[in-house]
């Protein structure tokens, strides 16, 4: 049976080692990092640069430093300078200092020996390797809590004053610690902390608009064209942004919605797609919060479930909300309540985190509540609801 043509154009673009070529709303780090690193373009022994990457979850340090290494090695290159550029991860190296040199070594001499040799060998025969072959080194320590939590401010001092002993030497390795918090770094010992704590590039967390644009640049590059509407985008980027401006999450989101599009032949990834993403990212914990509503808040709730549901937006107004609860009154066979009512409901739905509220503010007549559903797919809280109700009504007949 011919199934219906696939969302995506290029998923690999939506992979999570997949590094993006431009990274939006990064130009001045970028910049920043790209100065503390110039000397290596001009006179690439002089020193030895150490840079601290620090952010919260998913705003971007990982793509950050390894874009960097890209460029910097591809420039370093084009001038004649054997520059290496190696990003490891310490936690996937469960912090062993040992271990992450091993992975470093092994990039410049491939099935190196895991047996026979400490951290400190290690280190003498990366220096040596890279004074054979005239290279220079940028390593990234990404997730470098891991490193410190493991191996305390030894090892990272072992690394920062790798070049110490050999001054006659033109200085071959720089780092880049990359972390989330920049306070890990003040329970190394105050050297330690005096060496790394210079050069820091902070990266504050995306904004809504920030997400907005880097979720449709990432639909550009891996959906088919017309296959995302922009009320996806949008609802994907207030998810994220309430994650904590977090990009991965927003990225993660658009893939899996994709994937439920697919799964069900839609041809367009639908507001109700980020939504069974999202449920499926968090499995559903809400189930006692909508079992302890009272009848008119399950009523309502009902309501905008429904309306969400007949419907492929991800916003619907609270007047639309209020007529379908009309609706629901009637087919229940209860009186409505108040409009005053129905927004002190929406206030605690709200607070339950069940549903979320805004306010519409541009091509609007006036300011309007807008109303999202971030947690749960329509058709499952109706799934839901109805249950409950059905229950309730068992229990006590009108
Ligand atoms: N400015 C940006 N432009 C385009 N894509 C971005 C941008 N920032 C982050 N991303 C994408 O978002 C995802 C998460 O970014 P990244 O892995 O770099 O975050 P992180 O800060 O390292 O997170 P963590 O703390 O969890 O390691 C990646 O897929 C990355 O490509
Ligand atoms: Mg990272």
């Amino acid at each position: 049976m011919p199934s219906q043509q696939t969302v995506f154009r290029d998923e690999t673009k939506l992979d999570i080692n997949y590094v993006p070529h431009r990274l939006l709303h990064r130009e001045k780090e970028i910049r920043l990092l790209q100065e503390f690193f110039n000397f290596f373009l001009h006179a690439p022994g002089k020193m030895a640069q150490r840079v601290l990457i620090a952010g919260d979850v998913g705003t971007g340090k990982t793509a950050l430093a390894q874009r960097f290494g890209l460029n910097i090695t591809v420039e370093a290159r084009q001038r004649g300078i054997n520059l290496h550029y190696v990003h490891v991860n310490c936690r996937q190296h469960r912090g062993s200092l040992f271990l992450i040199l091993h992975q470093t070594v092994s990039v410049f001499h491939p099935n190196f020996p895991k047996r026979g040799f400490s951290a400190e060998e290690l280190l003498q025969i990366l220096l040596q390797v890279l004074e054979e072959q005239n290279a220079y080194v940028i390593l990234t320590l990404d997730e470098f809590e891991s490193l410190i939590e493991r191996e305390g401010s030894e090892a990272v001092y072992k690394l920062t004053r790798l070049q110490e002993a050999r001054l006659d030497k033109p200085r071959r390795t720089s780092l880049i610690c990359v972390l989330k918090n920049i306070k890990t770094v003040e329970n190394l010992d105050p050297s330690t902390r005096s060496t790394l704590q210079s050069n820091i590039v902070r990266l504050e967390r995306y904004t809504h608009e920030q997400l907005v644009d880097i979720v449709n640049d990432r639909v550009q590059l891996a959906f088919r064209p017309l296959t995302v509407p922009e009320d996806t985008v949008n609802l994907i980027a207030e998810l994220a942004y309430s994650e904590g401006g977090n990009a991965r999450f927003a990225i993660e989101l658009l893939w899996r919605a994709g994937k439920y599009a697919d799964a069900e032949d839609l041809g367009r990834v639908t507001p109700e797609c980020v939504r069974r993403a999202v449920s499926a990212i968090y499995t559903l914990s809400r189930k006692s919060d909508l079992a302890s509503l009272n009848l008119h808040e399950k009523l309502f709730l009902l309501a905008i479930a429904r309306v969400f549901k007949e419907n492929d937006r991800a916003y619907v107004s609270l007047a639309e909300a209020e007529q379908a609860y009309a609706v629901v009154c009637e087919e229940f066979n209860v009186q409505t309540y108040t409009h005053t009512q129905l927004w002190k409901y929406l206030q605690m739905l709200s607070a339950l985190g069940i549903v979320r509220k805004s306010v519409s503010t541009v091509g609007q007549r006036g300011r309007s509540t807008l109303i999202s559903l971030p947690g749960i797919p329509a058709y499952e809280l109706e799934k839901e609801l109805m249950a409950l109700l059905e229950k309730q009504e068992a229990q006590e007949p009108t």
